[in-house]
């Protein structure tokens, strides 16, 4: 059939219906922002979204790439599909009558719209058959198995309008053909009979099966669930794909959770339909069941429209179907989580249960509590990464740190990446705080290789065997080192009230100057008891260093605040900090090297303690310079702002 041209009248009413924000959630995690809806442009890439729907105006457009338009042209450029197919399938989609301009046109798109109504009517008279079989003598067993092995009570029967369908080939078949007049092709679309192999008829698909109905978000039955009562194969039969059945984009019990959804703000979804039914008993109403297959992104999208924090919680079996069975049911939805579309929630209930069997012997409360208490996607990854593994074996660290790597390097967000780079540091540390800095760098260089201080880093932190490379610290240490003595002598001269400080921290730590004439200035200032002078300080100093005009030649600019160096003292409590923390990793990394080098001409045969207790030293000291570096670069802004 070549497309037809529509009726104008057609065209305005599919343009009243088609809602625009039920149109595009389907493609797109829709947020609320005042009136209207933002979210990620599915026409161009983008990290923020530029993407916007406004109901009132029944349009879309993108601030990013420009794209815009109604729900039609969003389904055209979506689809790359002409004007008139996308009008079609949304006259069918949403029932309206099509009016072409051509009369035998007007005929057949008429019948596949009034067939899909026919289909409609159709399963819920299957329905209501299969409710009404299980209440006849022939359903007794089904029914009882409800009550008794499943518990479920009679008022959960009649809510879910669960059924039996009857043993027989054609009982069904019967009832629709012969009684209700239904053609049987139409009963082979609706997937509820099939055409026999052999000899000419049909069969009906469910035969002594628990039905449960599959209803559309507004109620209507659309498919069927059948379970065996007994060994059969499979456990679980399925209405096959149908005009009105997409499994991918269909949620079992969506039609009832959805009030729950949005009053909660959240969703949870599980796997089984007795999941999903138990927990609606249980009071519980926000749960839809996923169909046994992968969560598709379609589905996700449909159930974040009820969701304004777009919460959403997968309730997977931990252990039934081996340890990756939520990792495959997350399948596309990963893309979502990393792209922080979706706050994603992973609960795995203990002992390896499913929801159903948990309520069997717990309440609703400790199934919220399970909720509350279920880890962040990301933090669930991280524990699946670290399960079983013992981060002192260098094989399972080495596996562990690249398996974070992988994790990190997904992650959109700044805020959260850097997040999840100091807790995985922090695991990766061991317990031991000193570290931490170091595998954060290490992750940075991994995650996002490239920027030159993260090489020197790198270096500088490696491996004895490279160790012998200059580090970027050795390189620019006596500019910095000597501008951090400076400053401290400075601050401690015209600053009375940091002075307590600053000496304390250079006892504490047994820092000595390391050029010489801060040395000699700072001997000139405890041998004339600073305690005794307060303000008057300074002039007593340059009193005393007459004596030496040499020496005092290269200190006199401690003397001088010029406009740069009143404003570096203003900011005393970081400067000094980041200072002290300059002159101890001059000292210690001097000791890193002799422990080194001790190491390195130790034979580890002849000399094995000597060995060991320079090996043992060296990591010592390293760990202890990589947190001295670690401090220093929080405050090093602050020191480098000054610009000597
Ligand atoms: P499970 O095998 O986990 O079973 O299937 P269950 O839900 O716990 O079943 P009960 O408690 O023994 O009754 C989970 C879901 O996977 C789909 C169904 O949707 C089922 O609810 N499934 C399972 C099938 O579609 N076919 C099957 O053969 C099995
Ligand atoms: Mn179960």
């Amino acid at each position: 059939m070549h497309t037809p041209r529509l009726h104008r009248d057609t065209v305005e009413q599919i343009k009243e219906r088609a809602e625009i924000v039920d149109v595009v959630s389907e493609y797109v995690v829709l947020r609320k922002r005042g009136k209207d809806y933002v979210g990620l442009c599915p026409f161009h890439n983008e990290k923020t979204p530029s993407f916007s729907v406004s109901p009132s105006r029944q349009s879309f457009y993108c601030f990013g790439c420009q794209a815009g338009g109604d729900a039609i042209k969003f389904l055209m450029d979506i689809h790359k599909q002409p004007f008139a197919e996308v009008v079609l399938d949304l006259a069918r989609r949403y029932q309206v009558p099509v009016q072409t301009l051509e009369p035998e046109q007007r005929q057949e798109l008429q019948r596949q719209i009034s067939e899909r109504s026919q289909l409609y009517e159709l399963l819920a008279t299957a329905d209501q058959f299969y409710q009404h079989a299980l209440r006849q003598p022939q359903g007794e067993v089904a029914l009882n198995y409800l009550r008794q092995q499943r518990q479920i009570k009679d008022e959960t029967i009649q809510e879910f309008g669960l059924g039996y369908a009857p043993g027989g080939w054609e009982t069904l078949y019967r009832y629709l053909v012969d009684s209700k007049r239904y053609p049987p092709p139409l009963l082979e679309k609706a997937g509820l009979i099939k055409p026999r192999k052999e000899n000419s008829g049909y069969y009906d698909v469910f035969r002594d099966r628990l039905m449960i109905p599959i209803r559309d978000i507004m109620g209507r039955v659309i498919a069927f669930g059948g379970r065996t009562l007994g060994d059969e194969q499979p456990k679980y039969l399925n209405s096959p794909e149908t005009e009105l059945f997409n499994k991918g984009k269909t949620l079992f019990a969506l039609d009832k959770a959805k009030t729950g959804i949005s009053q909660q703000d959240q969703a949870i979804v599980v796997e089984g339909y007795f999941d999903a039914i138990a927990l609606h008993a249980a009071g519980i109403d926000h749960v839809v069941a996923s169909l046994g297959t992968a969560l598709s992104i379609e589905q996700v999208r449909i159930l974040l429209r009820y969701s304004e924090s777009k919460q959403l919680i997968l309730n997977f079996d931990a252990d039934k179907a081996g340890t990756n069975a939520a990792q495959r049911a997350i399948g596309e939805i990963s893309q979502l989580a990393y792209q922080g579309e979706v706050q994603l929630k992973i609960l795995n209930i203990p002992d390896g249960k499913d929801a159903d069997e948990y309520l069997q012997t717990h309440t609703t409360q400790d199934y919220q509590q399970l909720i509350v208490n279920a880890p962040l996607w990301l933090n669930w990854q991280i524990q699946q990464i670290i399960q079983d593994k013992d981060l002192k074996q260098p094989g399972d660290f080495q596996q562990v740190s690249q398996e974070f790597v992988k994790l990190i390097k997904n992650i959109a967000n700044t805020n959260t990446r850097e997040y999840y780079i100091t807790h995985c540091a922090e695991i990766l540390s061991q317990g031991d705080t000193r570290l931490v800095a170091l595998r954060v760098e290490n992750l940075l260089t991994q995650v996002s290789p490239g920027t030159e201080n993260k090489q020197n880093f790198r270096q500088f932190t490696s491996n004895k065997s490279s160790a012998s490379s200059k580090s970027y610290l050795t390189q620019t240490e006596p500019s910095l080192l000597e501008q951090a003595e400076a400053l401290l002598l400075r601050i401690y001269l015209h600053c009375p009230e940091n002075r307590l400080v600053i000496s304390t921290a250079l006892e504490e730590r047994d820092l000595q100057f390391s050029l010489s004439h801060h040395r000699f200035l700072w001997q000139q200032i405890l041998e004339i008891i600073p305690e005794n002078y307060g303000d008057e300080l300074l002039t007593a100093v340059q009193q005393r260093c007459l004596e030496f005009p040499e020496e005092t030649d290269l200190v006199s600019h401690i003397f001088h605040l010029n406009e740069k160096a009143k404003k570096e003292i203003q900011r005393t409590p970081q400067v000094i900090q980041a200072a002290i923390a300059c002159m101890e990793i001059a000292i210690s990394e001097k000791r890193c090297r002799y422990f080194r080098e001790s190491w390195e001409q130790t034979e580890p045969e002849k000399e094995p303690e000597q060995y060991k207790y320079y090996a043992d030293a060296f990591t010592k000291e390293k760990r202890n310079l990589q947190e001295l570096e670690k401090q220093r670069l929080f405050s090093l802004l602050d020191l480098l702002q000054f610009n000597y």
